[in-house]
């Protein structure tokens, strides 16, 4: 069998829905938490994990397939603040219509909730949750200043 063909056969392409494409390895399951895949999902989902990337300069990738559906831009900027290196594919009868990277904004709202039980955005005042997004990727809650660094994932709204 050609490399090419074996290649393929890992997981085929789809006729309708997303490819999340470029996700820094180990992201993947966190992607499905984002987009709120678990047991029960009626969704047709493929995720391939570790496979060799030429974008990420050979280092390995995940990537998420999901079927007949096209995520919202909330779902995106959730991905980038896990993946920032992610390509969002829409696949419309098997083409490739839209190619778009995942962007991170330099604020984020109604996203991450605030570890610190004490902050405004956790208590009963009408205020939702806000980050400043700073380099390399931390957040810094606008109320309270806590800083969060690593396992984002966690507290994702
Ligand atoms: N894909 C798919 N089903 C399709 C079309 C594409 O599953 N009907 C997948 C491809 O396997 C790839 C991603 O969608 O993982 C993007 O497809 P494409 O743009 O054709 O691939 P590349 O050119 O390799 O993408 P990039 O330049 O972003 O690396």
């Amino acid at each position: 069998m050609l490399e090419k063909q074996k290649d393929e056969l890992r997981v085929r392409s789809i006729k309708n829905g997303t490819v999340i494409d470029h996700i820094t390895a180990g992201s993947a399951l966190n992607v499905l938490k984002i987009l709120g895949v678990k047991a029960g999902t009626r969704s047709i989902v493929s995720v391939v994990m570790n496979v060799p990337s030429k974008k990420l300069g050979s280092k390995a990738k995940d990537i998420v397939k999901i079927e007949d559906r096209e995520l919202n831009s909330d779902e995106v900027d959730r991905i980038a603040l896990i993946a920032p290196d992610a390509t969002i594919n829409i696949i419309r009868d098997y083409e490739v219509v839209q190619k778009s990277s995942v962007e991170l904004h330099d604020k984020i709202e109604n996203m991450v909730r605030c570890p610190n039980l004490n902050c405004i955005s956790n208590t009963n005042e009408p205020v939702t949750s806000k980050f400043a997004v700073i380099y390399p990727l931390t957040l810094r809650c606008l109320y309270c200043e806590r800083i969060i660094k690593n396992n984002i994932t966690e507290h994702l709204i």
